[in-house]
């Protein structure tokens, strides 16, 4: 079977990651999204919070699932025997920050490769920091994000 991982923080996930993992899904009979802890960065939601609401968003594919996990990306593939990134690509600011990441997981497990799939145009700008700022400002996250989770985005935020 063709297994590709789609790993992030999710920090929500957005409508550019869900359009990432549709595709991704056309392409693999199955495809693991994985919440992973980036300590460069700050969290909103706890884990358990993130892999619920890709959870609820990702319902209609049936071939996707959601795991979260702690350590090295490539040993999680190697214990799972996955051999494929899904990573997505916006601008070319992107690019420095994944090639390295690539590159890293390439020295650490070398018959793992990153497959790179390029954002559709109308999700280029959007990215989870942008999310949280907008709805940390009471700015409206219609299109940003999958409707199923836009309540529990806002209630986060009113609750602060
Ligand atoms: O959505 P993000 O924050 O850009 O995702 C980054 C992530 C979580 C994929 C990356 O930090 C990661 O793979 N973390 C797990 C630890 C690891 O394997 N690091 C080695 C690659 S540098």
């Amino acid at each position: 079977m063709n297994i590709a991982i789609y790993p992030g923080s999710f920090d929500p996930i957005t409508n550019g990651h869900l359009n990432i993992i549709e595709r991704a899904a056309t392409i693999f009979d199955e495809v693991t999204v994985g919440v992973l802890v980036n300590p460069d960065k700050k969290g909103l939601f706890s884990i358990e919070e993130r892999v619920k609401l890709i959870e609820r968003a990702i319902k209609h594919i049936p071939n996707v699932k959601v795991k979260s996990f702690s350590g090295l990306l490539v040993d999680y593939m190697n214990e799972n025997d996955i051999k494929v990134i899904i990573k997505g690509l916006r601008a070319i600011s992107d690019f420095e920050y994944e090639f390295q990441m690539s590159l890293m997981n390439k020295k650490l497990s070398p018959d793992i490769e990153t497959l790179f799939m390029m954002t559709c145009t109308q999700y280029s700008y959007l990215s989870s920091s942008s999310v949280k700022q907008v709805a940390a400002f009471g700015g409206c996250i219609k299109d940003l994000v999958p409707d199923e989770i836009i309540e529990d985005i806002m209630l986060k935020f009113r609750g602060k």
